[in-house]
This record gives C-alpha cells, structure tokens and sequence, in this order.
C-alpha cells in the first residue's frame, strides 16, 4: 500500500450512509463504477472486481474453458497463488524457467508446450513488464490462451499497452501489499465476451441471476460456480485508489529512474523488456556472483536500507511451493488433479533443481523497494549510502 486517507474515508462513509452495502443495489453502485471506470482507464471491454487476484486467476482460466487434461505453464518465479489458480480448475501447473529479466523465458515457455498445453500465465512480477511480444507471438502459434498474472503491476504496461490487457485475460491483486489497494481485492480484464460471461458465471456461484438481472444479456448457459463477491466497500474504497494511480505510478517512475541515474555506471541492474512500462515499485540490482550480492545487501541492511535477494522471498519460488512440489492438490483424493486420469499423462514432473538457471537469476539480484514519497533529499542520502 502506498496511499489511502480521507477519500477513502469518505467513501466508506457513502457506502454506510446509503445503507445498501450488497454490490447489487439501487443506490450509488460502487463496484460497477468501478468496473466501468477501471476498464475505461485500462483500455478493456470487460472487468470484473472479486475478491482476490486468485479469484481473478481462477475465473479467467474457467472463461478459457481450461480443467483437467490440460496443462498450463507458469514461471518458476511467481507467487503460489498464480500455479495453486492452475490445480483449482483441476488442471496441472507446468513451471518454466525466468531469463535477466526475472519475468517467463519465452524460449523455456515455448520449449515446455506439449499437445496437453492449453494456456500460458505471464506474470508481471514486481512491476517488471513480461516481453509480451516473444510471449504473444508463441502463443499465436501454438494456439494457446494467455492469462496475464498483472497482480503486482496494476497499472503498467508494455509498449504502450497496459499490462493485463494484452492477452486474452488479466488479474489484478489488490491486496494490502499491491499498487492500489483494499485490503484485499482482485479483478479480471479481458475483451473476450466469453471469457468475460463464463468468468461472471463462475465468480458468483451463478447467483447473480437471483439477486439482480446481471445475466439478461448473457448466453452463456448457467453452470456451478463459486463465490468471490465483493461488497460496497470494496468497490468504493478501489474508486478512490483508482483515482490515485497514476500519480503513485509517476512518483515511483520519478524516484526509481532517478537513482538509476545515480547509480549510472556503477552497478548493474537487470534487464528490463519496457523501462517506461515498468511500475517503478522496484530497483533491482543484478551481480556476477551470488556471494556479491550476499555482501550489497548485507551492506544496504547495515546502512538501514533493508535489501531483499528474490531467492530469501518464500512462496514467490517455485521450490518452495510445497503442496504444487509434493503434488498435494487438494484435501480430498477425487478433487486432486495430480490423481486425476485425465491427467495421468501430463507433465507434473517437479524437482527442486528443474529450473536452476532461474535460482541463479534470483540469487544474484538485490531489490531496494522505491518509495514514491522519497524526496530529493532522502533519494540523494539512498544513493550516497548503497554508492
Ligand atoms: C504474482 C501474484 N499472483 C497472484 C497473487 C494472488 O493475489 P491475491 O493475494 O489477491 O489472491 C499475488 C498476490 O500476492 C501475486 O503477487
């Protein structure tokens, strides 16, 4: 979270003023403004907000039709959350390795397609942009969806593009630790009318049919779904962040672009697919060695600029997502798609060294989390001290 205050407090207070805190209602109607106005801001048909990023995974891959028998690639650096989306449809999680620029490997993704690969989750991680092209033109040829994971770079984009927009679906988190927040929060983005009709269905346990006339233009039939509503609250408070956005993403675009021009020639920094695009959230160094970049954080921390190797980040590595390495995907044996015939022969092969170059790539980076309220001052004290 990097800003909230007494706008949200006043939408909070519209929200219990109005006494209607259902999403479907017929006073102010926070969460479909703020559907309408985060597809106009993104540039996209079609949002829906729910309850987490998970959600949005986890609908967005329902609205491509994708369950068991079917295999779905994702890098190996990624929150859990984004391989766990995979096995909730019942279909398998397939990791592929990152390249420098800690974002998928298009030529690892493209190397792990087999006849079973239905879809491809790029994820944007720590805002850095994905290189979309790479990726798009893959999957193109393969035809196979791409779901973007856009939880950690609401509001980025790649040449031009927003990101979570340039596949046939995104999510967005907005989750206490993300770009805008609610606390907690998620939304999918997509043009695809069927995506968009599967995903409603989905998200709300086909209920919507009884609470409001949401499905009257819908032709997709009705079917089981599961219950990532949000209420007003949520809705009104993301109104507000939403409004926030672009002078957070400014700020911390100013303030990391600045102390890479400090740094200019002394470091090494990884290699980004779109500088401009990137959300600005994070200054990662890149070393030759690891014991180097031991050494810089150790020195960054001493000097009370805590440092983070993406390597020390839990869940965001693949070697320890455990229920996805120990194939436990779920409680009950018929619900797991690691048992499941359809997926007898798919590739669910999981070692901890199967993607070492990616463990390589996280070992030698060192993050410094930008701070886009840091000024002048303070940006030249950050440089002075890690310099
Ligand atoms: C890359 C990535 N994907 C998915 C998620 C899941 O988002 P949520 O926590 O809102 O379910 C997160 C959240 O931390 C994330 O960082």
């Amino acid at each position: 979270m990097y800003r909230i205050g007494k706008e949200e407090i006043e939408a909070c207070a519209r929200v219990i003023n109005s006494k209607n805190l259902f999403k479907i209602n017929d006073g102010a109607r926070e969460v479909m403004h703020f559907e309408a106005e985060l597809c106009e801001k993104m540039g996209v048909r079609h949002s829906i907000l729910m309850t987490s990023g998970k959600a949005a995974l986890i609908s967005g891959l329902v609205g491509m039709g994708i369950g068991p028998g079917d295999e779905v690639i994702v890098p190996a650096y990624t929150y859990i959350a984004t391989a766990i989306a995979v096995t909730a449809v019942g279909a398998i999680p397939v990791i592929a390795d990152i390249d420098e620029s800690l974002t998928l490997d298009p030529s690892d993704f493209e190397s792990k397609i087999s006849k079973y690969t239905k879809a491809v989750i790029p994820v944007h991680i720590q805002g850095f942009p994905c290189n979309m092209d790479k990726i798009s033109e893959i999957a193109k040829k393969h035809g196979i969806y791409i779901l973007e994971d856009a939880c950690q770079s609401v509001g980025g984009s790649y040449k031009g593009k927003r990101l979570g927009t340039i596949g046939d679906a995104g999510a967005f988190s907005f989750n206490y630790f993300k770009i805008i927040t609610a606390g907690e929060g998620g939304a999918l983005m997509t043009n695809s009318r069927e995506i968009f009709e599967r995903a409603l269905i989905y998200h709300d346990s086909s209920a919507i049919a009884y609470f409001g006339n949401q499905l009257d233009s819908i032709t997709e039939e009705q079917f089981c779904g599961s219950e990532f509503r949000v209420s007003e609250f949520t809705g009104a408070i993301l109104r507000e962040q939403l409004k926030r956005l672009d002078s957070i993403l400014y700020d911390l675009r100013r303030n990391k672009a600045y102390l890479l021009d400090k740094f200019d020639g002394r470091y090494s920094f990884i290699r980004s697919n779109d500088l401009l695009g990137d959300c600005g959230t994070t200054l990662a160094f890149w070393f030759d060695t690891e014991y180097e970049a031991i050494e810089f954080k150790r020195k960054a921390d001493t000097a009370g600029y805590p440092a983070t190797r993406p390597i020390d980040t839990g869940k965001h590595v693949y070697t320890n997502w455990t229920p996805i390495m120990n194939k436990k995907g779920a409680f009950n044996p018929a619900f797991d798609p690691f048992l499941m015939e359809a997926n007898r022969d798919l590739n669910h092969r999981y070692t901890p060294d199967m993607c070492a170059k990616s463990l390589e790539y996280l070992k030698r980076a060192v993050y410094i989390m930008v701070d886009p309220d840091m000024d002048e001052r303070g940006l030249n004290k950050l440089a002075d001290a890690l310099k």
